[in-house]
């Protein structure tokens, strides 16, 4: 579904992404891990044509998607839970939610989207008409995901949705990542909490220094003592 093929990524003269591949096949969850640097954010941004590679092919569905516009990714079928949420603080929730709609027409299927995300974060029906620049961290990540869905994505790339956050909102975005893709949808997703990470993920990658060093099933990732030793010894749990 998503085939990301050797990039090298530049920003300026400095090499952030050596010969990196990866894949997300349809239904999946794929984790991608790594410490801070290691170019995660990047990879994600790669996806979705903000940073374009100076080497190497993104393909989705197919088609080569490398450096297209982003408006013109995310009508393909893939949409973002960036860093840190970016969610417009001063326009409601309900605001919030239909941006992610932007580039569609069909009113009525939007609005039965709208309705059934509020049946998957039943928190946001009391708060549709208030600022998102009020709610919780918790609450704007479930605004920053039902925004996302609300392009109807074949694939999900979320970066660090769980930063931050109590945890019984760890919890609850992690539950609602595998319902999210119990429906469909595909996730690529990075975690610096590689225990939770591995819990959920079908596929999992580790990228050092801008190189892929590790890939595994999620399960054969978290038994693996490389990993354990580096980040699941260090990381804390939050259950
Ligand atoms: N816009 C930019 N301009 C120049 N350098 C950048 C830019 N964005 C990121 N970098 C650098 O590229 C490298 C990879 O950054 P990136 O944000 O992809 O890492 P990351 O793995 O997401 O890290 P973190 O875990 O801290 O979020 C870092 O050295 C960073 O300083
Ligand atoms: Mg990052």
């Amino acid at each position: 579904m998503l085939s990301i093929q050797s990039i090298r990524t530049f920003y300026g003269p400095v090499q952030v992404h050596h010969d990196v591949t990866l894949e997300v096949r349809p239904r999946q969850i794929v984790s991608l891990l790594g410490g801070n640097a290691s170019g995660k954010s990047t990879l994600m941004k790669t996806v979705l044509g903000i940073v374009k590679p100076r080497q190497g092919r993104v393909m989705f569905d197919g088609a080569d998607i490398t450096g297209r516009p982003t408006a013109a990714i995310i009508r393909r079928g893939i949409a973002s839970v960036p860093e840190s949420r970016r969610l417009f603080q001063g326009l409601t929730v309900r605001e919030n939610l239909l941006l992610g709609a932007y580039s569609r027409q069909d009113t009525q299927a939007i609005a039965e989207d709208l309705d059934r995300i509020l049946t998957l974060f039943p928190r946001l029906s009391q708060r549709l008409r208030q600022r998102a620049g009020v709610l919780s961290g918790g609450e704007q990540q479930m605004v920053a995901m039902g925004r996302a869905l609300m392009s109807r994505p074949k694939l999900i790339c979320m970066d660090e949705p769980t930063m931050g956050l109590s945890p019984l909102f760890v919890d609850q975005v992690l539950s609602l990542i595998q319902t999210i893709n119990a429906e469909g949808v595909a996730v690529l997703m990075v975690e610096q909490n590689a225990s939770l990470a591995l819990r959920i993920a079908h596929h999992a990658y580790v990228l050092q220094s801008g190189r892929i060093v590790l890939q595994a099933t999620g399960a054969a990732m978290a038994a693996d003592p490389r990993i354990q030793d580096a980040y699941l010894g260090r990381t804390e749990t939050a259950a």
